[in-house]
């Protein structure tokens, strides 16, 4: 080895030196140590992330040919009085119903005059201020020169979105990801005038379809209804489910309560198949005509448009859906001494870890289990390719309370939920554990 010379030593020690405060400060730190690729690999996944929030809030993939162009929704919307049909919906009538608006794209104006209640909320002539504004969450209308509303379309964030009501309930931030479980999307396709189109691909009239649509309820949306024709369960109760949070997604393997897919895979479904934009899709299992009927009568696994205005956009979708984090609960929301305890059943006497994996809450792998197993019915399992419940990852449940717990909401509470795996598993838990279980369940 050569010698040090009299001039290295200081070099060295300089060298030393900003080792030690590369690593001593965190992010900047770091940053030095990253190669070019490295870099941009981080800004590509940032970008993505912008540009999958514009598509996720804004993107209606050309679904105006189905939602204005076809069932003509926006005419009701709009009311006679404006050129559309009948009475129109007013502000409230659309809160009522579940719609959320963006309090940060009203201009500062309309908030004021909101604050000081000086906008009628009872005059439909309102709603299309707001939809001017593009401030209905996941609705926008598209006007034409003279400020008439010429067709409407959807979004991802009409019910993947809610807001945090800081101006008033119903108008506030974005929370995207956070399920809308008041949104009643039966009663919002129900106004619009002309469901033949739907009808016909059911091959029914459009009082069945509209009886279908007006027992699903706040909160619920059937994603099969279009593949199976089955409005209803044998016990005739609605056959829609709830709306899953879509937040801590990113390590779940398979997605939706039947396990349908990958994220992206069910990004590509919902866009084609529900809201009804223009893009490319296949899935040779909807070929099965015992299985999904209107779907393979109707060629549904086999989707293609042009212009394609879906598949160019599923990356940086699908990078923001998995970037969406769940969010944590509020402070004072849980027991945190109970959950403490609770966590220690959920991982111990209850089992419950055996399935719910942390920390995405599910199993890593094939999450899927049969009705037997977690005790329950078949119906909506054998709805899908796998005729079996995906295990639920459960960050978050206290966004989403509302409308009960399970893929129809069958166990109002928490509390009923540990009271159907106590029966079910025969594990044998005091109320004590029932409930610092409950309290564990709201921590995570
Ligand atoms: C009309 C309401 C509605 C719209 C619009 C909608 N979804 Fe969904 N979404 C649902 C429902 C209901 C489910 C559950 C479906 C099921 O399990 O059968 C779901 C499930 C999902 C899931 C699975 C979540 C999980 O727990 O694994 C993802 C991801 C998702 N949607 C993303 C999207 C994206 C992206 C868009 C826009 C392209 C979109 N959704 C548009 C209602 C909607
Ligand atoms: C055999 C696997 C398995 C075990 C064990 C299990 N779960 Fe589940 N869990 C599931 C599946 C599958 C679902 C989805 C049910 C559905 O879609 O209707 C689910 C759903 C849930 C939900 C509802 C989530 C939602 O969003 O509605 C909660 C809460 C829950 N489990 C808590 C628990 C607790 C607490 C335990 C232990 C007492 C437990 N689970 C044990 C598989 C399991």
């Amino acid at each position: 080895m050569k010698r040090l010379t009299w001039w290295s030593i200081p070099v060295l020690l300089l060298l030393a030196l900003a080792a030690l405060r590369a690593s001593s400060s965190g992010d900047a730190g770091e940053d030095q140590a990253l190669t070019r690729f490295d870099r941009k690999i981080l800004n590509d996944a940032r970008q993505a992330v912008v540009q999958g929030r514009q598509i996720f809030r804004y993107d209606t993939f050309g679904d105006e040919a189905f939602w204005g162009d076809t069932i003509k929704l926006h005419q009701a919307i709009q009311g006679a009085r404006f050129g559309g049909v009948g009475p129109g919906v007013s502000p409230n009538t659309a809160l009522a119903v579940g719609l959320k608006v963006d309090v940060d794209a009203l201009p500062p104006a309309v908030i004021d005059r909101l604050k000081s209640g000086k906008i009628d909320l009872d005059d439909p002539a309102n709603t299309l201020v707001l939809l001017k504004a593009n401030a209905v969450v996941g609705v926008t209308g598209r006007f034409d020169a003279n400020g008439r509303l010429r067709t409407m379309g959807v979004q991802c964030a009409l019910c993947h979105s809610t807001v945090d009501d800081s101006l008033t309930h119903g108008i506030g931030h974005r929370l995207d990801g956070w399920a809308n479980r008041d949104l009643n999307v039966g009663a919002i396709i129900n106004l619009a005038p002309d469901l033949s189109a739907v009808a016909n691909l059911l091959g029914t009239t459009q009082a069945d379809v509209r009886t279908v649509l007006a027992a699903w309820g706040p909160g619920k949306f059937d994603a099969e209804l279009l593949l199976d024709g089955k409005g209803f369960r044998p016990d005739g109760k609605s056959a829609a489910t709830l709306i899953p949070p879509a937040f801590g997604l990113a390590g779940v393997n398979l997605h939706t309560w039947t396990g349908w897919g990958s994220v992206t895979h069910w990004n590509a479904f919902v866009a084609n198949l529900e809201m009804h934009g223009r893009g490319t899709f296949y899935d040779p299992r909807l070929d099965d005509p015992v299985q999904f009927p209107v779907a393979a009568r109707n060629h549904f696994g086999h989707v293609r448009s042009e212009p394609d205005l879906i598949s160019p956009k599923l990356p940086a979708l699908h990078v923001y859906q998995l970037a969406i984090v769940a969010p944590a609960p509020p402070a004072g929301s849980f027991n945190a001494k109970a959950a403490l305890a609770g966590k220690r059943v959920f991982e111990g006497k209850a089992r419950c870890a055996g399935c719910h994996v942390a920390p995405t809450f599910t199993e890593p792998g094939w999450n899927l289990h049969t009705a037997q197993e977690i005790g329950i019915d078949d119906f909506q399992a054998n709805r899908a390719p796998d005729k079996r419940y995906r295990t639920a990852p459960l960050k978050g449940l206290w966004t989403h309370t509302k409308g009960g717990f399970y893929h129809d909401g069958r166990f109002a509470t928490l509390f009923d939920v540990v009271n159907h795996y106590d029966g079910h598993f025969n594990l044998g838990l005091s109320d004590q554990e029932k409930v610092a279980l409950v309290e564990y369940l709201k921590s995570i």
